[in-house]
């Protein structure tokens, strides 16, 4: 029986390169993200570079019914040996600021709800065929309050949390849950992410999506829990246990203003 690989987020970015890897290491391909054409573009490319099964399956991640009807038409008849829980979204601004909120909602909806949603369902199918891999794109936010951007590195921690202890509760069940924590990355994320105006992070170089996703796919195929993407971002990981949080907070909050 074919095993198939679930990738959200596959229109761009990291989800992009998490499916072309996918295909390389000859898992069968369901496409998801809510631009229909990109994700059609992009499965036709991968059925000619590398002779895999490649289905499209739109859905807008921020309605969790939407989520379940994804996961029931993924699965029906398949078996998954990966989701990569890629899709996800943040607003840089304070949370006081007028206008945020629907794009807050959102970023909750998807990087929250929407991937405890398929890690749940996931989990259940794996541990059911004695074998998976879930890896959810996390981020070094995870680790650091991020004031300017706090719902966005709250989501992180819950996500990074969540991958940790799920991973321990599927120990010796065949199912491996991996969390990828990349700093940031060359995608479209800064371009939607609301801010008119650039954060230090995205004044300084910014590694490839491609390489952030070989990193992150290889953790997940050594069944790895935590990997930190990066020698920069792994200081920033640990950081935290260094320092006062107060004090956390003080350095991120200077670096995630909108003003640089
Ligand atoms: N780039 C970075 O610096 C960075 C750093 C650390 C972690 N991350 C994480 O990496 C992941 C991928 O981000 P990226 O950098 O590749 O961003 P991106 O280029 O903006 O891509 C985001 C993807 O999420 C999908 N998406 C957004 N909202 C959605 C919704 N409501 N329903 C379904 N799909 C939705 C988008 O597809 P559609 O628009 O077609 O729906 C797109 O494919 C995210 O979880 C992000 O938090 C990124």
């Amino acid at each position: 029986m074919a095993i198939w690989a679930l990738v959200t987020g596959a229109s761009e970015g990291l989800g992009r390169e998490f499916s072309t890897l996918a295909a390389k290491d000859g898992f069968d391909v369901i496409l998801t993200a809510r631009q229909t054409d990109k994700l059609q573009a992009h499965a036709a490319s991968l059925r000619r570079a590398y002779n895999v099964a490649v289905e499209v399956i739109p859905a807008d991640l921020t309605d969790p019914v939407a989520v379940e009807r994804l996961w029931d038409a993924a699965s029906e008849g398949r078996q998954i040996g990966v989701l990569v829980n890629n899709a996800g979204l943040g607003r840089n601004g304070d949370i006081t600021e007028d206008g945020g909120w629907p794009r807050e909602a959102d970023s909750i909806a998807v990087n929250i709800i929407a991937a405890t949603i398929l890690l749940k369902r996931a989990a259940a199918h794996m541990k059911g065929h004695g074998a998976g891999r879930i890896l959810n794109v996390a981020s070094v936010a995870g680790f650091l309050p991020g004031p300017h951007m706090a719902i966005y590195h709250a989501s992180k921690a819950y996500l990074l949390s969540l991958s940790e202890a799920v991973a321990e509760e599927l120990r010796s069940t065949g199912v491996t849950v991996t969390a990828v924590c990349p700093g940031p990355t060359a995608t479209q994320f800064f371009a939607s992410d609301g801010a008119e105006r650039k954060t230090l992070a995205t004044r300084l170089g910014m590694p490839s999506a491609e390489s952030v996703a070989v990193a992150g796919w290889a953790a997940m195929t050594r069944g790895r829990r935590v990997k930190v993407v990066g020698a920069a971002n792994k200081l920033l990981a640990f950081l935290p246990r260094l320092l006062p949080r107060r004090m956390m907070a003080f350095f991120v909050g200077i670096s995630l203003k909108k003003r640089w």
